[in-house]
């Protein structure tokens, strides 16, 4: 499993992460073997986020509570993993996002409750989810302030923000934003596909996160990969899925090759990338856990990633 250097600073974590999002529902003890899966394959970092889960028991949340559970099972000590959480959303109870809060209270109300769900005792880092049109980055950096000063938290980023936007709150805070958590991957390539269309007028050339990746190596930000297996945004995962022939030859040829399974190729290609990307994985089955932390240590060559890119059905101008 290669690591990687977590914002540019000594933090040194593996290159793929282990999600929680789909803990929520799932029985405690395979989360636990989720878990163990994790760490056998070298993964010693798990993202999580505080809206994630809504059992009809449990209510909201309950991935983190499975988590904690699950945590104890494993025996696990506190020194073994990084814990990461997300805060800043707000669903109601028929699961729609009614409202983003990035206010100062709701974070430091969002920390106590992951740290009260998960019994971990602090969060290596906080990410803010998603960014808020009422977000005021001075309140944010009185919420950030207090929860590093208290111990509950080590680092800050944030998901889904566009370099304007991470530059802005940025401004305000004592503590540098060490990750931007976007979705990337074969089937969801618009972070570096505007890149190939430059002075274009085709959709390829249509640029829709303001240049994030460049800002992101520029300003030594890790960029996380969420939903690296998912076409579309939680459509359902286009390994082995007929409606992409092209991409599952292309993927079948190189794992033979590489004598991995076809998530390792996926996810290989998006570490090939220079910018160091960390990968945040979501299954919860042990076999493809393990599969695909595989990939870590595959390193393509530049046809196969271009090969690749282009069986996912893109084009180069
Ligand atoms: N910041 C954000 O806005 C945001 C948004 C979404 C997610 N995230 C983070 O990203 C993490 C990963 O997201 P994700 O779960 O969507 O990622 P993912 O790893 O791309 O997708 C996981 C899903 O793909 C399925 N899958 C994977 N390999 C498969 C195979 N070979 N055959 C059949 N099914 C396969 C899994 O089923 P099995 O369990 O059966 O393998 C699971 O349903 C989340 O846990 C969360 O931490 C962040």
């Amino acid at each position: 499993m290669k690591t990687v250097k977590i914002g540019g600073t000594n933090w040194t974590s593996s290159n793929v992460a282990l999600g929680i999002m789909r803990m929520g529902t799932l029985a405690v003890a395979d989360c636990a073997r989720a878990i163990e899966a994790a760490h056998a394959a070298g993964i010693n970092f798990f993202d999580s986020a505080d809206i994630y889960g809504n059992d009809p028991v449990l209510g909201r949340g309950s991935s983190e509570i499975h988590f904690g559970q699950a945590l104890k099972q494993t025996g696990l000590s506190r020194d073994d993993f990084y814990f990461q959480s997300k805060a800043g959303l707000y669903a109601n109870a028929d699961n729609k996002i009614t409202r983003y809060d990035s206010s100062r209270d709701h974070l430091l109300k969002a920390v106590d409750g992951i740290l009260q769900r998960t019994g971990v005792e602090y969060l290596d880092s906080l990410v803010i989810h998603r960014p808020d049109a009422l977000m005021d980055p001075a309140e944010v950096a009185v919420a950030f302030d207090k929860l590093q000063a208290s111990g509950k938290v080590r680092h800050f980023g944030v998901s889904n923000f566009n370099p304007a936007q991470v530059a802005l709150l940025q401004s305000a805070l004592s503590q540098r934003l060490l990750v931007d958590q976007v979705q990337f991957g074969l089937k969801h390539t618009g972070m570096i596909d505007y890149d190939f269309h430059t002075n274009m007028t085709d959709d390829g050339s249509i640029n829709h996160d303001g240049g994030l990746l460049d800002y992101c190596r520029l300003h030594q930000m890790t960029i996380q990969t969420w939903s690296p297996f998912q076409y579309g945004t939680f459509a359902g995962t286009f390994i082995n899925n007929d409606r992409f022939p092209k991409l599952n030859d292309q993927l079948a040829q190189l794992a033979t090759k590489y004598q991995v399974s076809k998530n390792a190729i996926a996810l290989a290609w998006i570490l090939r990338h220079p910018a160091r990307m960390q990968v945040l994985i979501g299954t919860m089955n042990p076999t493809h856990i393990a599969d695909s932390a595989a990939g870590s240590d595959i390193t393509l060559t530049r046809q196969e990633w271009y090969d690749l890119y282009l069986a996912a059905g893109n084009e180069l101008p």
